[in-house]
């Protein structure tokens, strides 16, 4: 399974890539706001440099003649660009036309697996189920993603299932045991993967065995 980050914010990109665990990242225009960027194409440009992998950028345009204009500007910004297309009618169209230009999607707010199927029809090169909102609101998130998978596999289609809205590392795990392409996560989440305390216990006793070593040598 691939890891992304879902951020805009470069610093944080350019620590999971020396991290040498960063895969591709995935903006969205919340992520963007935060992070204060005003000039949306240079931001992009900066985080497709940096990053060794697919970079998410999403339209802001929801007429399928904006999604595509916007959609075709977004890829020329850097190969690695992904437009990133809300499921909508309009998002699905944008996606056909956009796919048949050999200009890679994703199709993001995904929450029911009918929706799924038909941006994969569509020929979204990602998919994106949001597993945390709909925990928010008392479903099992995590369940979508496993039914996507199903589907996937039952008919062939070659979209890759990108597990996004995960809030903890157990996410991250439920969703690589599920069959995810690539996990989405904040930086936060991803920084958690690393720890464990009794990794920092064992450290701790390892380097306080060999200090004490060295006092009696
Ligand atoms: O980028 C899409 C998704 O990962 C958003 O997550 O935490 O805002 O639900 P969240």
């Amino acid at each position: 399974m691939q890891f992304f980050l879902d951020t805009a914010q470069l610093a944080e990109i350019e620590q999971a890539a020396a991290w040498g665990i960063l895969d591709g990242v995935t903006t969205n225009p919340s992520l963007m706001a935060k992070a204060g960027v005003r000039d949306f194409a240079a931001h992009y440009q900066a985080i497709a440099r940096l990053t060794p992998g697919p970079v998410s950028a999403e339209v802001i345009g929801v007429s399928y003649a904006d999604m595509v204009a916007e959609g075709r500007q977004l890829a020329s910004l850097a190969p690695n660009i992904v437009v990133k297309i809300p499921f909508l009618p309009d998002g699905v169209r944008a996606i056909r036309t956009l796919s048949a230009e050999g200009i890679r999607t994703n199709c993001t707010l995904i929450f029911s697996p009918i929706q799924a199927l038909i941006a994969a029809k569509a020929g979204a090169t990602y998919l994106s189920p949001f597993v945390g909102r709909l925990d928010d609101i008392g479903h099992e998130g995590m369940a979508l993603v496993r039914t996507i998978r199903q589907l996937l596999d039952t008919y062939k289609l070659p979209a890759k299932l990108l597990a996004a809205s995960l809030r903890h590392p157990r996410h991250v795990l439920e969703a690589a045991l599920a069959g995810a392409d690539c996990a989405t996560m904040p930086f936060a989440v991803m920084q958690q993967l690393f720890s464990h305390p009794l990794t920092e216990k064992g450290l701790a006793q390892f380097l306080a065995d060999y200090a004490q070593l060295q006092s009696h040598a």
